[in-house]
């Protein structure tokens, strides 16, 4: 299949501007449609939307999956525009349970939309990503936004890809959206930051080990992104990934500091895309894959 647009890229402030992804961020917001994106999250938000939109996976027959999906908004935005939609996560678990998984996210949905959405659409439930209980083929899409690089380890994120593709039907579409490194200086890969701990006493990086960095663990260079992401799920990349940058992309590198604090190099945070931790530096990047249609039986 053609596409009409490269969906399977990092984000780029270049995109920003661009009339059809504002179009859809506005309604996933239920707000006129800004004149630019401001973050990194709008635009997985509205790749997401404009992916499953030209696949033709809107529609009132199609039960879509999200996967570590938190509160986010476009889950009541598919709710007006799919027969279905099932939500996961470990509500009220991990790291995230005081913010993007709460709880109540189970029990009232509704106090987290932006917008009205038909209640017998959506439904919430408490479920691992590692292990999905659903049979296979049971989705017409499936997605998980910020999610994956979350899931542990990397044979967890590789069962969890697994599992992404089985539950997706037979000429359906997967759309991830995960942290991507777009220069991974040798002073942060793993063996070096393996090594910091004997060099300085143990004083630094402890948890580091030969296969996984620290610092920047929750982040897939392009080659990891293959190994433990598109080759477990058993799906086809739509298209090769687009590593590309446009120069203004790199006019607000944003350092991420130990404390967690953000320091722009506009000194203005919106829009930001490409953040720095130590030297290396990272944004989001858009996975769309599909899954064969299943061949056509044979004359009797
Ligand atoms: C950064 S948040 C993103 C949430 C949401 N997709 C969004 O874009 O707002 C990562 C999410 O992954 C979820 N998560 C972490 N480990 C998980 C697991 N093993 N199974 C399912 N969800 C998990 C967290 O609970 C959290 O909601």
């Amino acid at each position: 299949m053609s596409w009409k647009r490269q969906y399977v890229k990092l984000c780029d402030v270049a995109d920003f501007g661009d009339p059809q992804l504002c179009a859809a961020v506005g309604e996933i917001e239920g707000r006129p449609a800004p004149r630019a994106l401001s973050e990194r999250k709008q635009w997985e938000r509205g790749m997401l939307a404009l992916a499953l939109a030209e696949r033709g996976s809107l529609h009132d027959e199609a039960a879509v999956l999200a996967i570590g999906a938190g509160t986010e908004p476009v889950l009541f935005w598919l709710a007006n525009r799919v027969g279905m939609v099932t939500a996961t996560d470990i509500y009220g678990e991990g790291k995230f349970a005081a913010v993007e998984a709460a709880e109540s996210m189970l029990r009232n949905p509704a106090a987290f939309s932006p917008v009205d959405y038909r209640k017998d659409r959506l439904v919430v439930r408490h479920m691992d990503a590692r292990c999905l209980e659903f049979p296979t083929g049971s989705f017409d899409a499936v997605y998980s936004l910020s999610s994956i690089e979350h899931f542990g380890s990397p044979q967890d994120i590789a069962g969890a890809a697994a599992e992404m593709g089985r539950v997706l039907k037979p000429g359906g579409i997967a759309v991830v959206v995960t942290e991507c490194l777009v220069h991974l200086d040798p002073l942060d890969r793993a063996p070096v930051e393996f090594a910091l701990p004997l060099g300085t006493l143990g004083r630094r990086r402890r948890t580091a080990t030969l296969r996984r960095r620290v610092a920047l663990g929750e982040a897939f260079t392009p080659r990891e992104m293959e190994s433990l992401i598109v080759r477990p799920s058993g799906l086809q990349l739509a298209q090769r990934l687009d590593v590309s940058l446009s120069p203004q992309s790199w006019d607000n590198l944003t350092t991420v500091h130990p404390s967690g604090r953000l320091e722009a190099a506009t000194g203005r945070l919106d829009p930001h895309v490409l953040l720095k931790i130590h030297r290396s530096v990272f944004t989001s990047a858009c996975l769309v894959l599909h899954k064969l249609p299943a061949p056509a039986p044979g004359p009797a």
